[in-house]
């Protein structure tokens, strides 16, 4: 089980819970067993020391005319009944004076740990039994004033069977332990993820039917609320494309629908029965004139498809807007004229834009302005420039459009009066084109339509 990569969070919770748990409790039985093995070495050592100032009394009681060999007679009397202490003393050339029953003990070691470190604590073996004990070279007040060598000594087997079994216990506490808190954490974990699952069952349900299935925030754990904050915005947007998208294919059906049986019933009825070639050539040029409907509006949708997904990146070049103005003008003086309609343009900026495109958007624009203003009137368009950016407003008097209505003339196939519809007027795509010409360029459009009077104004960043 790897603690990283991809592993189930509620293994990866229960692995710790186990590694900590352990960790602790080892820690714990490991403190515990060194201040246990302290406690029993000061014992010793207490015990051991005690003695050992016996014997030191005991040799010192020797009267100096006595022997060494008189001190197992004084020594027996001082250890009668002292289960487990052994006491040996060696004489000055190394021959064992007196032993208690047990006490064989090596003489090379105790010298040298007498010589060295004078009541200090050795620790040997000696067959099965392992011993702790003190040596030290003390004087006598024996004839000749000589030293012995004594040993005083305790079996600490007990003292390590007592640990072993401790150390025992411990293991087994410490699996169980290990195991209890596996369990405890592998609960912990799955009642802790449970908001996720419920997450995940939330998320099943979204299909694309159900796209504005939303996973619940308020519910959710903090963690899991951030989470769930940024897929319910991604749903969100999802949505929005889809819808967009949608809208888009049932408006392009349902758009392309009216043309088409339009120049079928005409072509039934045409075919119903043998008519002459002028006829026939009249029909073919009415057809026509759909067809190029048609085409023009299927080329707006491709054209405003791209431009909705961002595929439309301009050319930029810098440019003097009222010259752009100007060149419209010209295209469509010949329509203003035959309505008796004066265009005018005051101001000019340079903006950085592309020219086929801002001309498109300009002349969606102007195209509507001349067709629905009222007769002998005048479109104007001025062009004015702040430190930041570049407005273009074009004013015209004619069709008013209803307050309700001036967000959504944007709207792709819109129009205020559907009925007016002709093949040979617009697509209902001319605003949303522009709109999205001036988007893909940094800008705003808006509209304001006050009594008859309705201005466009764009709103470009200026030239760097
Ligand atoms: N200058 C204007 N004055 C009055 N109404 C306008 C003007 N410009 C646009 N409109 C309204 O906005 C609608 C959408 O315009 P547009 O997107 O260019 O489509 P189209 O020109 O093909 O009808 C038009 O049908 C019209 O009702
Ligand atoms: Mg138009």
């Amino acid at each position: 089980m790897r603690l990283t990569g991809r592993t189930s969070i509620t293994r990866r919770l229960t692995l710790l819970f186990i590694i900590a748990s352990s960790a602790v409790l080892l820690a714990l039985g490991f403190v515990i067993a060194s201040s246990v093995e302290k406690h029993f070495v000061e014992l010793d050592t207490e015990v051991l020391a005690d003695k050992m100032e016996l014997v030191r009394h005991t040799l010192e009681k020797l009267k100096s005319q006595d022997d060494l060999h008189s001190i197992s007679q004084l020594l027996d009397n001082s250890f009668v009944g002292h289960h487990g202490l052994e006491v040996i003393v060696f004489g000055p050339n190394h021959d064992v004076i007196f032993a208690t029953p047990n006490a064989k003990f090596p003489i090379d070691l105790l010298a040298a740990s007498a010589a060295r470190n004078p009541h200090g604590l050795v620790t040997w073996t000696m067959g099965e039994q392992t011993y702790r004990g003190i040596a030290a070279e003390l004087p006598t007040g024996s004839s000749g004033r000589s030293k012995v060598i004594v040993a005083v000594a305790t079996d600490i087997m007990h003292h390590q069977a007592f640990f072993s079994s401790f150390l025992q216990t411990l293991w087994i506490f410490v699996a169980g332990a290990a195991a209890l808190t596996g369990i405890l954490g592998w609960a912990a974990a799955r009642r802790g993820l449970a908001p996720l699952r419920a997450m995940r069952a939330q998320a099943q349900v979204v299909t694309a039917q159900q796209l504005s299935h939303r996973l619940p925030v308020e519910s959710a754990p903090v963690e899991l609320a951030e989470l769930a904050q940024s897929l319910n915005e991604m749903l969100a947007r999802l949505e929005e494309a889809f819808r967009r998208l949608s809208d888009f294919s049932s408006d392009i059906a349902h758009e392309l629908r009216t043309p088409v049986s339009n120049l079928m019933t005409q072509t039934q009825v045409v075919l119903s029965r043998p008519r002459g070639a002028d006829e026939y050539r009249s029909i073919l040029e009415s057809n026509t004139e759909e067809f190029e409907h048609m085409a023009r509006m299927i080329s707006d949708m491709l054209l405003l498809a791209k431009a909705e997904n961002d595929l439309v990146v301009p050319a930029r070049e810098r440019l003097h807007l009222a010259a752009d103005v100007l060149a419209l003008f010209d295209y469509y003086d010949a329509v203003a004229e035959e309505k008796g309609l004066h265009l005018t343009l005051e101001g000019d900026a340079e903006v950085s834009a592309d020219r086929l495109m801002l001309r498109r958007a300009l002349g969606n624009l102007l195209s509507n302005a001349v067709r629905h203003s009222t007769p002998n009137t005048t479109v104007h368009v001025s062009i004015s420039a702040t430190p930041d950016t570049v407005s273009i407003r074009m004013e015209n008097t004619g069709d008013a459009i209803p307050q309700e209505y001036l967000e959504r003339v944007f709207d792709r196939f819109f129009r205020v009066d559907p009925s007016r519809q002709r093949s040979s007027e617009g697509t209902g795509l001319g605003l949303a084109i522009t709109r999205s010409i001036i988007t893909a360029h940094g800008g705003t459009i808006s509209v304001a339509s006050i009594g008859a009077v309705t201005t466009f104004t764009i709103r470009l960043p200026r030239a760097p």
